[in-house]
């Protein structure tokens, strides 16, 4: 899968570490930093994801700062995008399946890394449903 990753300075190092296993993974991982611990504007990053996602570049993103809300709620701003916080690896699962979203946002302050990495693996592991899904994210669109 064709995945990019963003990051501020609150989620750099978690950030850092997905791109790391999900490259073992043999994804194809686009970095779009931050890459220090410099303090930076997550709605920079969110926005270089979002696009990258919804111009095709990427199948999905993932973005990380402190909360993860900074991030969704720039990311959604992007049109066609569909980006949710997650914390557990049932939403993570149910985001795809049920909201066909594209991106998912963690919260490097709120979550460890353990956790996290079983959220991406679920995220990156379910499809959208489709059916009666498809009908309610079209009015989403819409
Ligand atoms: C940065 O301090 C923090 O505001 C950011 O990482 C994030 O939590 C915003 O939503």
């Amino acid at each position: 899968m064709r995945i990019a990753l963003g990051a501020d300075h609150g989620g750099v190092a978690l950030k850092d570490h997905l791109a790391r296993r999900l490259s073992e993974q043999g994804h194809q991982v686009n970095d779009l930093g931050t890459h220090g611990d410099e303090s930076v504007d997550y709605p920079d990053y969110a926005k270089q994801v979002a696009e990258s996602v919804s111009g095709g570049g990427a199948d999905r993103g993932i973005l990380v700062c402190g909360t993860g809300q900074g991030m969704a709620i720039t990311a959604n701003k992007v049109h066609q995008v569909r980006a949710g916080v997650v914390s557990d690896p049932f939403s993570a699962r149910m985001i795809v399946e049920h909201n066909n979203a594209q991106v998912l946002c963690l919260g490097a302050r709120v979550i460890g890394q353990g956790l996290a990495d079983t959220i991406v693996d679920a995220f990156l592991g379910a499809e959208f449903e489709g059916g009666r899904h498809a009908r309610r994210v079209s009015k989403i669109e819409s």
